[in-house]
């Protein structure tokens, strides 16, 4: 073979190895830059701590454990990853992401169980309960939320309200949240079990008090740690419990008729009663473990939150002295309407159109809830990252609420804005979860 002859041939090879070489160059190229992107930015911190320390230093400094979240978003952008108390965490903060995460239809996200909190709330709680377990006790709450029972708290809150503010008359200084804490603790108290004996109630909320604090505190249970004085708390708490239950179980069997209660427990006693008869599906019958823990869950997850979403809607109508005219307006003609009614009735409150537009403005500023945390059942891919299967994922709902391409100047308190009809759908979700996911989450 000549060397004219070789020519094609190396030409041929030539070009065979420099596609072959493109081909590995841009698959290492591609990988590069995949691999780049495969991991979210940010720090892993210290090992094993992680970043715990910075955690807990913004959750003791004057700006709130927020802030930690707050100031990696600036820095990273709308994903990013941290490590926390010995896990991998990434927070995410798009609506898309917030879409996938929280309607869960890939199936692949889930509620973590938490050993120290479910010690604390109990294990049949709605908060620990696994799926299946979640539904059946999901499908008795949502019984209790009939219009019949809406009405009556409507005009229980309202009594209770009326109450609470025409002391405050006489007083120089009111601590609000304070004061709503203790408002809403009766009202929760009186919805579920009747409870309103002052000296009763007080002891209670000390112990509930206690419970939720142990819920935020390191997981130690020595004699004198926070989550140790929680542990007790509990046992208090459902011992007074058990001592209700004992004794409506005795007015019913006895059929003493003075002492009937409209309450949530006296409907779930009266489906647990009439169940084993009526239904013959034994697995939906509610157990008094079942009861005592959601119970104590139920008061917790209405008392906080509500009081602090309150305090905010104070504070936002304090400064915004447009917005509590146009309110005081509605309130009024309404109160004027209703002049001839003891009390405030359900109908009414459908009438509140400006108010109620308020109180949604208000929880997308305040953010009581400011993330929603679930774990990843597999591997899988988000917003251009790879997350690996057990990792913790947060749904960074404040930085959502006030993020100026979804909210057109979001730090401004509006109640009449115009949403985009695909946002508001988004932001029902959250309201959804607010309201419903700390209460009865959707299984
Ligand atoms: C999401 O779906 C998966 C698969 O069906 C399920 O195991 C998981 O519990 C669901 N997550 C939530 C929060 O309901
Ligand atoms: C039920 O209550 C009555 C008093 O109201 C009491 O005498 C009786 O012992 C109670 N029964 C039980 C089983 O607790």
């Amino acid at each position: 073979m000549d060397h004219i002859s070789l020519c094609p041939l190396i030409v041929l090879l030539l070009c065979a190895v420099i596609l072959a070489l493109r081909k590995i160059f841009k698959t290492v190229i591609q990988d590069h830059e995949k691999s780049a992107a495969d991991i979210p930015p940010g720090s892993h911190g210290f090992p094993v701590i992680g970043e715990t320390l910075q955690f807990m230093l913004s959750v003791n400094s004057g700006k709130g454990f927020y802030e930690f979240v707050r100031s990696r978003r600036i820095r990273y952008g709308s994903c990013f990853r941290t490590s926390l108390f010995g896990e991998a965490h990434v927070f995410l903060s798009t609506t898309e992401s917030a879409r996938a995460v929280l309607n869960n239809e890939s199936g692949m996200f889930t509620k973590r169980y938490i050993k120290s909190i479910a010690a604390l709330v109990g294990d049949r709680s709605l908060l620990c309960a696994s799926q299946h377990h979640h539904k059946i006790l999901r499908s008795h709450f949502i019984n209790l939320f009939s219009k019949k029972s809406t009405a009556l708290m409507v005009r229980n809150f309202d009594e209770l309200v009326v109450d609470a503010l025409s002391g405050w008359e006489h007083r120089g200084t009111v601590v609000l949240l304070t004061d709503l804490l203790q408002i809403t603790f009766k009202a929760m108290c009186k919805m579920l079990i009747s409870l309103e004996n002052e000296e009763e109630l007080d002891s209670l909320q000390r112990d509930v008090g206690f419970v939720c604090e142990a819920m935020l505190a390191f997981p130690l249970n020595l004699p004198w740690t926070r989550f140790h004085k929680g542990i007790m708390a509990r046992g208090r708490v459902m011992e007074v419990l058990e001592k209700t239950i004992r004794e409506r179980r005795n007015e019913t069997s006895s059929h003493n008729n003075n002492n009937h209660h409209e309450d949530f427990l006296q409907q779930l006693l009266a489906v647990d009663s009439d169940g084993s008869a009526s239904s013959s599906d034994h697995s939906t019958k509610l157990t008094d473990a079942e009861i005592k823990d959601n119970i104590l869950t139920m008061i917790i997850a209405g008392q906080d939150t509500t009081a602090s979403a309150l305090t905010w809607m104070v504070k936002y109508l304090g400064e915004n002295q447009k917005v509590l005219n146009f309110l005081i307006e509605e309130q009024t003609r309404i109160a004027k309407q209703a002049s001839d009614k003891p009390f405030l009735e359900l109908d009414d409150l459908t009438e509140m159109t400006y108010a109620s537009k308020m109180v949604k403005e208000s929880l997308r500023m305040a953010s009581v809830v400011p993330w929603f945390p679930r774990v990843v059942l597999q591997d899988c891919e988000m917003e251009g990252y790879k997350i690996n299967k057990g990792c913790n994922i947060n749904i960074d709902a404040r930085s959502i609420h006030l993020d100026p391409n979804v909210y057109s100047e979001p730090h401004k308190f509006n109640p009449s804005r115009r949403k985009q009809k695909q946002i508001v759908s988004y932001h029902l979700v959250w309201e959804e979860e607010h309201v419903l996911d700390l209460i009865w989450p959707k299984p």
